[in-house]
């Protein structure tokens, strides 16, 4: 096992969590990342939706998932509507996140594990469900394999969307204490988090490092890299979803347009539809594995509600004190010192 040579901290939901390559994983994700780094290949119609945990990815997911498969579930009347996946289903149980896939490969040199759990769960009803592939990370740009990366092989298409990291603390700290009693652990300390999070020591972490990788990418190759920020979406969530249709190459066209598709895909995909809808049930996730050979998992349930708490800009203020918001803001500049780039 790769971790037991690697620096360990203390992780908010997990025992532990390790440092690889200036990252920080859970242990059960550190063995998916090797396996996906090398199995994974990559299709020119592929779609990545990447972010750092609490960023606004399942908004991406629903927004991206509605874009695709808009012509299979169609918006004109509330009959259609009912048909619509996303009535039912957690933007989490449609689209699948690769770190989770490959982390259940169970042996390193079967090539063709991987590409099978990636066909199953990228089409989980069995059938072909969906229009494009499409899936979701939180690993770093530069841990994401090269048949994604190298744009002369490859075409598939990356999404970013990041987060003032000031309320991306806050929402992390809240869904941590929300997963924390399902693991028998008292919640944790905004103080606690906070020293964590400013250190880097967070799964996915230093989040600055995160999101520059992207950023820079989305500046080299922006036919490649779509980076998206919350704070404009909520700002301009028609214009941000026209932009994303856009860059997957879906564009809206007039007549959709003079049918309302796009208002109906911003009201479908809105967080209080989304809120509403996923009061009930639960997606379970890996943490890790129990014994070398895999076979015995250790899960975690996730009520489909903790993905939606308030989503609101700038809610940090009601929990972050002034030295905390100044030593953020600090650390922010620093980092994205001289990248073009403002959180
Ligand atoms: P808050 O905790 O600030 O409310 P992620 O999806 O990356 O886990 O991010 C979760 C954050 O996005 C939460 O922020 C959540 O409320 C917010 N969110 C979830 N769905 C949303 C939607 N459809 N529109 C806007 N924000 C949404």
């Amino acid at each position: 096992m790769i971790s037991s040579s690697l620096p360990r901290e203390d992780g908010c939901i997990v025992d532990h969590i390790y440092k690889y390559q200036g990252f920080w994983y859970m242990e059960g994700y550190l063995d998916g990342l090797l396996a996906f780094q090398k199995q994974f290949k990559a299709n020119d119609t592929d779609i990545l939706l990447a972010s750092t945990p609490k960023s606004g990815t399942t908004w991406l997911i629903a927004l991206a998932f509605a874009i695709i498969n808009r012509q299979r579930y169609c918006f004109t009347t509330s009959e259609d509507n009912q048909k619509h996946p996303l009535l039912t289903k957690s933007p989490h149980e449609l689209v699948p996140v690769l770190e989770d896939v490959y982390a259940l490969v169970k042996d390193d040199h079967d090539q063709c594990q991987g590409t099978d759990l990636v066909t199953t769960a990228s089409n989980p009803d069995g059938k072909d469900h969906f229009e494009r592939r499409m899936f979701v990370t939180h690993l770093p740009y530069t841990a994401l394999p090269e048949s994604i990366k190298d744009v002369e092989s490859s075409k598939c298409k990356i999404i970013y969307v990041c987060r003032d990291p000031k309320d991306n603390l806050i929402s992390l700290w809240h869904f941590i204490n929300r997963l924390r009693p399902n693991r028998n652990l008292e919640p944790i300390s905004l103080e606690v988090l906070f020293e964590r999070y400013c250190k880097g020591i967070v799964t996915y972490g230093p989040i600055w490092d995160h999101v520059l990788g992207y950023w820079k990418q989305s500046l080299e190759r922006p036919e490649k890299v779509c980076f998206m920020k919350y704070e404009e979406m909520k700002r301009e969530p028609k214009f941000h979803l026209r932009k994303l249709a856009e860059f997957m190459g879906h564009p809206f066209s007039m007549e959709e347009e003079k049918r309302g598709v796009v208002d109906d895909i911003v009201r479908l995909c809105s967080f209080d539809n989304l809120n509403e809808l996923n009061k009930q049930g639960e997606v379970v996730r890996l943490l890790s594995f129990e014994n070398m050979n895999k076979t015995r998992k250790n899960l975690l349930s996730i009520n489909k509600n903790s993905w939606f708490r308030r989503g609101q800009v700038g809610d940090y203020a009601n929990y972050l004190t002034p030295e905390m918001i100044e030593c953020l803001d600090k650390i922010t500049e620093e980092k994205l010192h001289g990248s073009g780039l403002q959180l």
